[in-house]
């Protein structure tokens, strides 16, 4: 089902109890502000889930920032979906472009990890986006095509429909450069034509599209307004409570 999501992706920021004062504060803020049709989705690190989960009200979701492609074993500093879940998060971050860079994740890897989430009820939070380069070039379409059929493959429809999908430019992540929200607009309605080739177009119509990338209270609102985009995959202004819910009130 098509949701209104803001999701805040803490990356690597925060120590145990920052982290907690910070889910504290969001949680307070957002019992006053909230809009009712938002969804709000906090992902901290992993070792902050337990506790944080203990504190979170029901509403807002928990997310982690990655799950290892194996169920179990010898894969020494890695995280299971299943730890995920047992943890108490509900959702995670998949194919985040910054474990493609720096963590070599390819194509082949990230499909491997949506099969460990969904087969451990969580759901995945799926990101795509091209590079300054590819962007330059002229074909990032091609790119978050591949991306996307490639993550995707032999995921069936059933599945997918349990996948947020999120378009975050690398050039636009914490670069304070943001993509238009006609860039925006066109990527997203672009994800939609690929979902619809892979799937069908009720899938396309029904799939939550998420941007990221440089996102903040002064841009949100553009952003969110275009047909296609269904919320934000905030960086940054996901770690200060106040901005991540002005973010969440700009629909
Ligand atoms: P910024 O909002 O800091 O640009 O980060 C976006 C992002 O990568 C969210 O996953």
């Amino acid at each position: 089902m098509r949701r209104k999501i803001v999701a805040g992706n803490w990356k690597m920021n925060t120590l145990l109890q920052e982290g907690l004062t910070l889910a504290e504060e969001v949680s307070k803020k957002a019992e006053k502000s909230l809009p009712e049709n938002v969804t709000l989705i906090v992902a901290p690190p992993f070792t902050h889930l337990p506790e944080i989960k203990k504190i979170l009200p029901q509403g807002i979701g928990l997310a982690a920032q990655n799950c290892a492609s194996e169920s179990s074993g010898a894969f020494t500093g890695e995280v299971s979906a299943a730890m995920i879940a047992s943890a108490g998060a509900g959702y995670v971050i998949i194919g985040h472009s910054e474990r493609r860079q720096y963590f070599n994740e390819t194509d082949a890897d990230l499909n491997k990890k949506l099969k460990e989430a969904l087969a451990n009820g969580l759901t995945p939070i799926f990101c795509c986006g091209e590079n300054l380069h590819e962007r330059e070039k002229g074909i990032h379409t091609e790119v978050v095509r591949e991306q996307l059929e490639r993550g995707l493959a032999d995921i069936s429809g059933d599945e997918f429909s349990k996948i947020i999908v999120a378009y975050e430019p690398v050039w636009a992540i914490g670069t304070g450069k943001t993509a238009t929200p006609e860039q925006a607009q066109d990527m997203h309605n672009f994800i939609r034509t690929v979902l619809k080739n892979i799937y069908s177009s009720e899938t396309a119509d029904d799939t939550t599209i998420l941007y990221g990338g440089s996102c903040n209270p002064g841009n949100a609102r553009k952003l969110f307004a275009n047909a296609d985009v269904d919320g934000g995959l905030i960086g940054g202004a996901s770690l200060k409570a106040d901005d991540f819910l002005a973010i969440a009130g700009s629909f």
